[in-house]
């Protein structure tokens, strides 16, 4: 046995008290769960914690909470190693963030998680009736790419670590943009297009994340929500030719044309090329991105005043010296007619009877 502290953030919405860190001892042994060290806490000193538990084995989902400021499962924690990363010698155990608090480290998932997991349309839309008497016949391949967005368990830690969402909330958010691509990536789904247009079009959709990682870092079940994203992203673009109109069509163009030209990232040049879809010369001509132009020239002070950008910076990018190998991939890849996309996720040896 081993004595940890634990520093439990209390909120009682009926008391009219505002919400206090209480401190804990536990004794159990370091590989033992923190959601082991906070039962121990409720049935040893105060049973009044509020905490929703249920499997106790990283299944069910329902044990989501900051630990030491992570976002994760209380279950699939070892109390040990949380103990080792604590700062000042406690575990700091607090509700999960994005999402209200109904009481200690209980969060309202309806308010925020399940209302997004229900804006995707979570559920198959079929193009026709099964056929009669029989199974879809699904490709294994097709299965397998969407393997990784079944494997979650609505626990909520993305959501709750999700940068996006902490400055809009109205972002549809990780879980559930992994979930939207469970039916696009899915072959028997007959709305693929529609459901790709709407998540681009959504000014809260797919392009309002900005690759933080924040969720496939805390992912217990190794989803890697962001990933999910920029396959839908890749859909809408490549597959499908979505233009839409919050522009994120023409930002990743804007991107690949950079990249051909330079090698690496020209800043100056992605705004005014994300306007015209890769073009510098429609970028500044389109009305849209005349505004967005001028919108920015107040940023665009402000840097030259602080030394980040100066003249030269904003006109002259160096080439890579061996930008033209960049160029030469860039040129395979779009060459292919097909896109091959392989699931890292997916790992181990084929049997001799898949081979
Ligand atoms: S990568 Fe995107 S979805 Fe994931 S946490 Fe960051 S902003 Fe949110
Ligand atoms: S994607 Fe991962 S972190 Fe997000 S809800 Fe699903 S299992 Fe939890
Ligand atoms: S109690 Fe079920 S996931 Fe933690």
């Amino acid at each position: 046995m081993t004595d940890f502290a634990l520093k439990i953030r209390r909120f009682d919405p009926e008391s009219g008290q505002p919400a206090y860190w209480a401190d804990y001892d536990v004794d159990l042994p370091p590989e033992r769960s923190v959601l082991d060290g906070i039962l121990q806490v409720k049935d040893r000193e105060d049973a009044s914690i509020a905490i929703r538990c249920s499997c106790r084995a990283a299944i069910c989902g329902s044990c989501g909470v900051k630990i030491n400021g992570q976002s994760a499962l209380a279950c699939n924690t070892r109390i040990g190693e949380a103990a080792e990363r604590a700062r000042d010698g406690a575990i700091t155990v607090e509700p999960m963030g994005n999402m209200p608090v109904l009481k200690d480290l209980v969060t309202d998932m309806e308010a925020v998680h399940w209302k997004k997991i229900r804006r995707v349309v979570p559920w198959l839309l079929p193009a026709e009736d099964p056929p009669e008497g029989e199974e879809y016949i699904v490709p294994p391949e097709s299965m397998l790419d969407v393997t990784q967005s079944m494997a979650c368990i609505q626990c909520g830690a993305c959501v709750s670590a999700c940068l996006s969402l902490e400055v809009d909330p109205d972002f549809i958010g990780p879980a559930a943009l992994a979930k939207a691509y469970r039916f696009v990536g899915d072959p028997r789904d007959g709305e693929t297009e529609s459901r790709l247009k709407d998540l681009a079009e959504d000014p809260h959709g797919i392009y309002d994340c900005t690759h933080c990682f924040a969720c496939v870092e805390v992912c217990p079940k190794d989803v890697a929500p962001m990933n999910q994203i920029m396959r839908l992203r890749r859909r809408a673009t490549n597959d499908f030719g979505i233009k839409d109109s919050n522009n994120g069509y023409g930002h990743e163009k804007a991107f690949v044309n950079i990249l051909e030209k330079w090698g690496t990232l020209f800043e100056a040049q992605l705004l005014p090329r994300s306007f015209g879809d890769g073009s510098l010369i429609k970028g500044q001509l389109r009305p849209s991105g005349a505004k967005q132009l001028t919108e920015s020239l107040p940023t665009v002070i402000a840097g030259l005043r602080s030394g980040k950008v100066s003249p030269k910076k904003a006109l002259v990018h160096p080439k890579l010296p061996d930008q033209k190998q960049v160029r030469r991939i860039i040129h395979e890849i779009e060459s292919k007619d097909e896109r091959l996309e392989l699931n890292l996720y997916i790992v181990g040896e084929m049997g001799e009877e898949s081979e």
